[in-house]
């Protein structure tokens, strides 16, 4: 079995020394506990930050510390007080995870973090590339190593690389005010396969590739300097069978077993039996909508006084990054609004809110789970919430009601629970009090479709899904790498043209000879293109013919004079050098009439689209456009059009940012076929880069050379990567004696 190495800025181990004792503690956060799980039961390394500061650190205790870690299959990455600073308090945290949380009143842009979160992300890849041995599998983990995947993958491209983010992606709309952002996108873009917990992140991160970069992206596959890069959402699983039987094992306990945690909940309920009890629990984060709640739960309180003294809530709120201002300024918000809710209601023998602000160990994190009636969880924003998973997991009697934020990642898989705006307190306590009321028999039913979905999606089958699709990228790797025109393939290309009697090149024109341009009226042959089509066009028994969805108006103006031959509008026209264009296909032009409108209803709802009229045909161009506006249109446009030409002799051809509507059986292949029967050619060139090139790979005759333009699956024997790499090829052609 291959081995994982496991890459995140915390170890899930924490140290920390005391009175010249070393404390080992487990790390809190979804990241730590989640990919615990992952330690244990695969065969992993695990290389991160062991949470102490290394100015600091008393050098004695070094190589004790070292074996503690190695015990725990964990390799340190040590960072320094002003490493901490800059790149964790700084560029992590406050600027990457507010940016992303939506915090933006929050996000701070420094100079100085930045350069230390690059130097660090450095370290670790330093570390990283230190320890693999050839045939691991390299998983890194969250926002603060986003760089890390392109550090690895450009000393070894050869590496599988995996990817997963743990916060949410934001929208474009927020990332692009990232200073850095096509750093971090390009940082990002050096694994094989990018993983998100859910769809909507997917798709911001995506958005944000297809408009800072431009980059090609089929589905969710981005093609990015020659590889493929595979974009997927896997929400997060928890060990299920864990915390399920630990909440088992606690019911089963006897009583002399039982912590002072557990019982003191007990002689709660036994004071008031029919008390319900709501837990909260989360790091204290300005993310988490702590204060929102304790404000709806004072809500509550007011709206709902039947429920005085029948209600506690117990609110578990761990210590975090408590070096960043906010975090701090949150704690003693926290603090006066327990005090305020609790000075106001509380009765001798009636706490409202029995707040914690510790961590506490997973045995009384269990009994607070499953002595609890309801869990309350409020975030404002994010990226999963592990917490709710676990709750449902401890329910072993099938009771109890979630109550979940509709911003949790976690809320896009539960249907079941009560889920709220955390911003609205009259919702959350109406929630409240349906939770309260619920009859057992609902809870019960909407408990067990809820486990049900957590115990078959554990973090176990959340672990396979992504490394098997990890793994499947090589196969998509290996089909695009054998297919690539490598030297030892050119060189036969070469050999078969300079050993032939007679040739014919079909080169397409956009995309292939010459790159994009927003305008197609931009994309005008250069010079350099002139020369090195004339070259070769002058070269003995050596036919060149530019084949193109082109107007035969545009490659008048451009190319009548040459010595080429030329194939418009896919295959409509044809024009033998020193003749005049000839009709290939009989074609009519009444279908026009029906589209057009259509065209430029679509043209008038979409703006930088235009159309484009041919002889035979109407052309909507759509690269102008915002991409994911120019996409949603092209889809409903292809959709309208699909039922219009119904039973009609026309069809729609899918370019690239184009959409065509044509007469039918017309296309560069039949084109290609015509001109090529009946002759003796022993040596064909195909080259071309979008979907109608497809057609002439296709129908060109075995033995040719056909090259596909960019690295997508294509039907062509070969692959090239930009029209740059095609004119270097042509280059070499014009150079051979023939
Ligand atoms: N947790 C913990 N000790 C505590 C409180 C919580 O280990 O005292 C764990 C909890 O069980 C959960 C994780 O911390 O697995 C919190 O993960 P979640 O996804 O809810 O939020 P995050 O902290 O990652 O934002
Ligand atoms: C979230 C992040 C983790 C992080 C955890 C705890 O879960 O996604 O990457 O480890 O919070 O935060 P900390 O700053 O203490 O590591």
């Amino acid at each position: 079995m291959q081995r994982i190495i496991i890459v995140s800025n915390r170890l899930p181990i924490n140290i920390s020394i005391f009175n010249g004792q070393i404390n080992v503690e487990p790390s809190v956060g979804g990241l730590a506990t989640g990919m615990s799980s992952v330690h244990k039961f695969y065969e992993t390394v695990w290389i991160g930050w062991p949470g102490l500061d290394f100015d600091t650190l008393d050098f004695t205790l070094l190589d004790d510390i070292n074996r503690k870690l190695e015990e725990n299959n964990c390799i340190p990455v040590y960072l320094n007080e002003n490493e901490m600073e800059n790149y964790y308090f700084g560029f992590s945290n406050k600027t990457i995870w507010p940016l992303y949380h939506y915090f933006t009143q929050y996000v701070e842009y420094e100079d100085v973090f930045w350069h230390a979160y690059v130097d660090v992300n450095k370290r670790f890849a330093e570390k990283v590339l230190d320890f693999i041995k050839d045939d691991d599998i390299i998983w890194v983990h969250d926002y603060h190593l986003q760089l890390l995947p392109k550090m690895i993958k450009d000393a070894r491209p050869d590496m599988l690389i995996g990817f997963f983010l743990h916060i949410p992606f934001p929208s474009f709309e927020l990332f692009r005010s990232l200073p850095w952002r096509r750093e971090i996108i390009e940082g990002m873009l050096g694994a094989d396969l990018l993983g998100f917990h859910t769809y909507d992140y997917e798709r911001h991160f995506i958005s944000s590739v297809r408009r800072l970069l431009g980059y090609d992206i089929n589905l969710n596959q981005i093609s990015f300097e020659n590889r493929i890069v595979k974009v997927d959402s896997f929400p997060m699983g928890i060990d299920y069978e864990r915390y399920n039987k630990a909440a088992t094992k606690l019911k089963d306990k006897h009583e002399k077993d039982k912590t002072q945690m557990a019982k003191e909940i007990e002689s709660l309920i036994a004071l008031i039996p029919d008390i319900k009890l709501i837990l909260s629990i989360d790091r204290l984060d300005y993310t988490k909508g702590i204060a929102n709640r304790l404000r709806a739960y004072e809500y509550f309180l007011e709206q709902f006084p039947q429920f005085h003294k029948k209600v506690t809530l117990i609110m578990l709120c761990v210590p975090s990054r408590s070096n960043v201002e906010q975090y701090q300024a949150m704690k003693s918000e926290v603090d006066e609004l327990v005090g305020r809710i609790n000075g106001k209601y509380a009765s001798i023998n009636w706490t409202p809110v029995l707040y914690f602000y510790r961590s506490l160990p997973f045995e009384s994190l269990i009994e607070l789970y499953t002595y609890s009636d309801i869990a309350l969880i409020t975030p404002i924003r994010d990226g999963m919430n592990l917490v709710a998973k676990e709750y449902l997991a401890t329910r072993i009697n099938g009771r109890g009601v979630l109550i979940l934020s509709e911003m949790a990642g976690a809320a896009k898989e539960m249907g079941e629970a009560i889920t709220i705006n955390p911003n609205n307190y009259g919702e959350i306590a109406d929630a409240l009090n349906a939770a309260i009321l619920m009859p057992d028999k609902e809870q019960e039913e909407r408990i067990a479709v809820l486990q049900n979905r957590l115990s078959r999606y554990n973090i176990e089958k959340w672990t396979k899904d992504f490394l098997s699709s990890l793994t499947n990228t090589i196969v998509a790797r290996n089909r695009y790498a054998t297919k690539k025109l490598v030297a030892d393939e050119e060189l036969k290309m070469l050999n078969a043209y300079s050993k032939a009697k007679k040739r014919i090149l079909f080169l397409d024109y956009d995309g292939t000879l010459v790159g994009f341009q927003k305008k197609p009226e931009l994309a005008s042959p250069d010079e350099e293109l002139y020369q090195l089509l004339d070259q070769l066009a002058m070269k003995k028994d050596t036919e060149v013919v530019l084949i193109s969805g082109r107007d035969k108006e545009t490659f008048t103006e451009w190319f009548a004079k040459k010595n080429y031959s030329l194939i418009t509008e896919h295959g409509v026209w044809i024009k033998e050098p020193r003749s005049d264009w000839d009709l290939v296909e009989k074609v009519n032009n009444e279908w026009k009439e029906l589209i057009r409108p259509l065209i430029e209803f679509y043209v008038d709802r979409t703006p930088g689209s235009f159309v484009e009229e041919k002889n035979f045909s109407l052309v909507w161009h759509f690269r102008k456009c915002d991409p994911d506006l120019g996409n949603l249109r092209a889809i409903e446009l292809k959709d309208e059009l699909t039922s219009l030409i119904a039973n009609r002799n026309i069809e729609i051809l899918e370019g690239n940012k184009v959409i065509e509507i044509k007469n039918s059986g017309i296309n560069k292949g039949r084109a290609a076929s015509k001109k090529i029967t009946g002759e003796d050619y022993d040596f064909i060139l195909g080259i071309g880069d979008d979907w109608t090139d497809e057609y002439l790979f296709n129908e060109l005759p075995g033995a040719a050379f056909t090259i596909k333009v960019g690295m997508v699956n294509t039907l062509a024997r070969y692959n090239l990567e930009s029209f740059n790499d095609v004119r270097k090829l042509l280059r070499k052609l014009t150079e051979i004696d023939v």
